[in-house]
């Protein structure tokens, strides 16, 4: 009976496996919102509300925004660390991208 139960547990594995290989390929499927989040709010905001007021996040809401795509953003994000020193390491930019294409941009 034991037996049994493995081999059907084994047999469901593929089932389970398309869907997480699915999810694999969103952007910044690596990145970590809530952490980016944070980050956001520490090192990126205050730059952004200098030059757009608010809490600045219109620069990424305003109708002639300039990113439009996952890697737009990407690159966007790398050379926005880049005024701030390059401080921030890779998996930085990914949290920061999965915070901001969940809230803002939901690139797919
Ligand atoms: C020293 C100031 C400064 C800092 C710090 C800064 N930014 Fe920016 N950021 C800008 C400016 C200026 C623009 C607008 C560029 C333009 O419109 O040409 C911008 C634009 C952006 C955009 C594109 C918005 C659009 O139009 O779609 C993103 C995304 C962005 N920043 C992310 C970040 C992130 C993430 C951080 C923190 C790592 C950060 N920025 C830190 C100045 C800054």
């Amino acid at each position: 009976m034991k037996r049994t139960a493995s081999v059907l547990a084994l047999a469901a594995l593929p089932l389970f496996a398309a869907p997480l290989a699915a999810q694999a390929a969103a952007p910044f499927h690596k990145g970590d919102a809530k952490v980016g989040e944070k980050l956001h709010k520490e090192q990126c905001a205050a730059c952004h509300v200098g030059r757009f007021g608010g809490d600045g996040s219109k620069i990424y809401t305003r109708a002639d925004r300039r990113v439009k795509s996952a890697s737009a953003l990407a690159q966007q994000i790398t050379t926005c660390n880049s005024m701030l020193g390059n401080h921030l390491f890779p998996e930085d930019e990914q949290n920061l991208g999965a915070y901001l294409n969940k809230t803002y941009y939901k690139f797919k």
